[in-house]
Order: structure tokens, then C-alpha cells, then sequence
């Protein structure tokens, strides 16, 4: 058994997805030409003090004019795959499917039509975070007729270009969206609710998703033979000491459950939340003098519709975490107030452009057995995985150009060495990864600032140049492996 730091050599299967990623918001720009009704993410951006360098997507990476420029940089990487996200609101201006914006249409038949002249399959993303305006006026993620209209809107979208595709996400990183949206607040739509609102907004993207799983399954399914998932964020938590005390092996197990479990375990397991999570909730509640706790349950029906309502599981791993009691390292950050759990990094880790981003490609070996053993030996794709150089603010594009970025690199080629252990070693079945990203692009409440592109892009003047890792990349996705 190959160790995390052996290198091994080895291919994947026949047939293995290699891809990069992006999503509509961060490169699109064209906020609002041609019908686009607003995100909001148009307006979290135009009100101050929510980007660290105060910029916007109002332009990003121009990619609704440059359809064969991203398809030309996709060619020359060689990938198999694309994975981009579709604007809600570019389709639906109201958020609705009565009122259909046709030249939103327009530009994504364009461009999967031009992937697939090129040889490239798409892989769609419904929802990456740019909810319209118009549905977050009525309520949004914490309305109960959300998952309603999310099922119109996937229904749509199957409908007009599932013909084509076949590989379809329907919400990038649910966690992320209850969490830093509702949680923290660091995320649009901005609001500091922990206690209740991330768990209102949590049962409503389950739902979302299940219920466009089931349209797909009883209208699409048999013409179109798509697969259909969603893509879990998740950091791997390792107990601190390796676990020898068994209370930081058990704060690890539970903060896994509540972040990843969170929406793994309804949709892959259980048709409801991981047990672990429900207790530490329910126990909290009453702590605070509820009888009923702030987690909403699933009726029986609801249960049924959500249990099983994917076709492979979608995976975004970025970095690990230490996680300890927290009686015993005061130091540790807690997540979450229901969430006794200390998180800490270790110092030796690497750290990448992100203030959050530690370099621990073995915890992507861990992450993947711990995926496949708790939900059962599913199909895997690795949906997002990459590492990001520092822009600071105010600084020149030339400044931090980065051509040879060492460190990227690494990054990509240690992942994937790790990947290929999961695959060989550990028999877990992994059918596919999709760096991110293709480009620089507007990384959310970090603006321009963090970089996550195998090409860099120069965001005063348009252009795009291909960094050290695109070709490092290209080479690993040609030799399917090492
Ligand atoms: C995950 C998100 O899906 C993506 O939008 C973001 O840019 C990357 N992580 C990097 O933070």
C-alpha cells in the first residue's frame, strides 16, 4: 500500500472523466445585457463592504462574448469534460419559467454545441449560487415554494438542453450556500442567522435537489440517459493526535457528519439527517429552552423522495482540518455553536493564496474512503479540487503573473497522485475530476484576489495566458494518470 508521500505510477479507468471547472457568476461578466434579470450576487457585490478589493462580476472574464476563446483554451488542455454552471436569472429573468430569456438560451446552446463539435462533454451546474433577485424578494432559500420553482427551473433546463447533456449537477456546494449565506454571512444573500436560518435554507436545497432528480427520473430519464448529482463540498476532518483520544476521534466523526453528512446522508443514506447532527441539535435546542429542536424533519414522503435521488457522487476537496474536542485546545476554532468540535491546522501544513487553504493531498485519499465506506462504494467525480496564488489588492496583473507556478503544480499532481491510490489501492470507485478552475476568475467575497486559473487572466485587459500547471495537467489527462 502506497504511502502519502510514495509516488506511484498507474492509470485510471477507461474512460475517465478529466475536466476543469468554472461557474456562471465568476466568469460570464454581461450582468445584465441582453434580459438578464439580476442574482443576488449582482447585488451583494454592488453594495460596499462585501469584496475584499470592492470589485464585482460585472465584467470577470467576459465569457458570454468569448465562447470560442474559453472552448480554444479547453482544446488545448485536452480535457474530456467541461463543467460550467448555467445563470438562473440569464434564463429565467423573474426566476420563473413563464418569462424565458431567449437570448440567455441562445449563449449556452452556443456554447455546448461548440464543446461538442470540439470533442468536449459538458457537465451543467444548475445552481452555483446566483439565485435571481426576484425569487430572493419572495423569500428565496428560506421559502417553502423554493424547491418548487427550482424543480420548474431544472425542468427547463433538462428539457432545453438535455439532449446534449448528459452529466448534470443540480446545486454546487449546498453546505457552503446554508452555511457562509445564512450562517456567517459571508456570502450573498449576507444574513447571520446560525441558529435557525442555515437549517430552514439546508431542507430547502435537499428538497430542490431531490425533486429535480424525480422530474428528470419520470420525463427525461429514458430519452435522454443523463446522470444527474449534486456537488458536496467537503473538507476532510482529521482527529487531532490521529485520534488516539477517542473524544477527538468522536469530535472528528461528528464534525464529518454535520458538514459532509449534512446533505450526504439524506440523499446517499438515510433520506434524512445524519444521527449525530440531529442529537447535537436536538440537545442544544433544549439547552435553550426548546422542546422541539431548530432542525425541521422530513415527513415519511419527503424521506422517500430524497433517499437515492442521485446517480454518482459529486465531490469538491480543497484542504483538512485538525479537529480536536474542544475542551482540550482552546486555541481551536469552533464552527458552529451545535458543534462541539475544535478545528486547527497543523504548522507545517503548506498553506495557497486562500487564508483557508492548507496543502493536505493525503486528506483527499482519506476524504474518498471515508465517502465510499459511509455511502455505500458509489460512483465518484471529483467535481472540484485546485489551489489558488495570492493577488494582493492594488497589485499589477503583470506583478502576478505567475507563469511558473510551482506550487499549482504540486498541488495538481500530488491530488491526483492521491486519487490514483483511492482508485488502486483502496478500491474506490472514482470516474472523474475536474480541476478548478480553467481560469482566474472572480473568487466571491475574495474578489480578484485569490487565483485559482490554469491560465491566467488579466483582468484589465482580457487577456489569457496559460500557466506552467496547464501544461503539467495537460500531460497528466493525456497519460490518463502517471
Ligand atoms: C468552491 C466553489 O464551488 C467555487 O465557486 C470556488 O471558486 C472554489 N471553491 C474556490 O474557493
Amino acid at each position: 500500500m502506497a504511502s502519502a508521500d510514495t509516488t506511484v505510477s498507474g492509470k485510471f479507468c477507461e474512460g475517465f472523466a478529466w475536466g476543469v471547472a468554472t461557474s456562471a457568476y465568476q466568469i460570464e461578466g454581461k450582468w445584465d445585457a441582453d434580459g438578464k434579470g439580476k442574482s443576488i450576487w449582482d447585488d451583494f457585490t454592488h453594495t460596499p463592504n462585501h469584496v475584499e478589493d470592492s470589485s464585482n462580476g460585472d465584467v470577470a472574464c467576459d465569457s458570454y462574448s468569448k465562447v470560442e476563446e474559453d472552448v480554444k483554451m479547453l482544446k488545448e488542455l485536452k480535457v474530456s469534460h467541461y463543467r460550467f454552471s448555467l445563470s438562473w436569472p440569464r434564463i429565467m429573468p423573474t426566476g420563473k419559467a413563464d418569462n424565458i430569456n431567449k437570448a440567455g438560451v441562445d449563449y449556452y446552446n452556443r456554447l455546448i454545441d461548440a464543446l461538442l463539435k470540439n470533442g468536449i462533454q459538458p457537465m451543467v451546474t444548475l445552481y452555483h449560487w446566483d439565485l435571481p433577485s426576484a425569487i430572493e424578494e419572495s423569500g428565496g432559500w428560506l421559502s417553502e415554494e423554493i424547491p418548487e420553482l427550482f424543480a420548474d427551473y431544472a425542468d427547463y433546463c433538462f428539457g432545453e438542453f438535455g439532449d446534449r447533456v448528459k452529466l448534470w449537477i443540480t446545486i454546487n456546494e449546498p453546505q457552503i450556500v446554508a452555511y457562509l449565506g445564512y450562517c456567517v454571512g459571508l456570502h450573498a444573500p449576507g444574513t447571520q442567522d446560525p441558529l435557525t436560518k442555515p437549517y430552514l435554507v439546508s431542507r430547502h436545497l435537499i428538497l430542490s435537489h431531490a425533486k429535480s432528480y424525480r422530474v428528470y427520473d419520470s420525463k427525461y430519464r429514458a430519452a435522454q440517459k443523463g446522470k444527474v448529482s449534486l456537488s458536496i463540498n467537503s473538507d476532510w476532518a482529521h482527529p487531532a493526535g490521529d485520534g488516539k483520544d477517542p473524544k477527538d476521534a468522536h469530535a472528528a466523526e461528528l464534525y464529518m457528519q454535520f458538514t459532509n453528512g449534512w446533505f450526504s446522508d439524506p440523499i446517499f443514506l438515510s433520506g434524512d439527517y445524519p444521527p449525530l447532527m440531529k442529537e447535537a441539535i436536538a440537545k442544544k435546542s433544549k439547552e435553550l429552552g426548546s422542546e422541539t429542536s431548530r432542525l425541521p424533519v422530513f415527513s415519511e414522503e419527503e424521506k422517500k423522495m430524497i433517499k437515492g435521488s442521485y446517480d454518482f457522487y459529486g465531490l469538491n476537496y480543497y484542504t483538512t482540518r485538525l479537529i480536536c474536542d474542544p475542551a482540550s485546545n482552546e486555541k481551536a476554532t469552533r464552527m458552529h455553536p451545535d458543534l462541539d468540535a475544535g478545528s486547527a491546522t497543523d504548522p507545517t501544513w503548506e498553506r495557497a493564496g486562500s487564508p483557508w487553504l492548507y496543502i493536505v493531498p493525503w486528506g483527499l485519499r482519506r476524504l474518498l474512503k471515508y465517502v465510499s465506506d459511509r455511502y455505500g462504494k458509489p460512483t465518484i467525480m471529483i467535481t472540484e479540487n485546485g489551489c489558488s496564488t495570492k493577488h494582493p489588492v492594488g497589485a499589477k496583473e503583470e506583478e502576478t503573473l505567475q507563469i511558473e507556478d510551482a506550487q499549482r503544480q504540486n498541488y495538481v499532481k500530488s491530488h491526483i497522485q492521491e486519487v490514483l491510490k483511492a482508485y488502486r489501492d483502496d478500491k474506490v470507485d472514482v470516474q472523474g475530476y475536474f480541476l478548478w478552475s480553467l481560469m482566474d476568475n472572480f473568487e466571491w467575497s475574495a474578489g480578484y484576489t485569490e487565483r485559482f486559473g490554469l491560465y491566467h487572466v488579466d483582468f484589465q485587459t482580457g487577456t489569457r495566458t496559460p500557466r506552467k500547471s496547464a501544461e503539467c495537467y495537460r500531460e497528466i489527462v493525456q497519460k490518463n494518470g502517471f
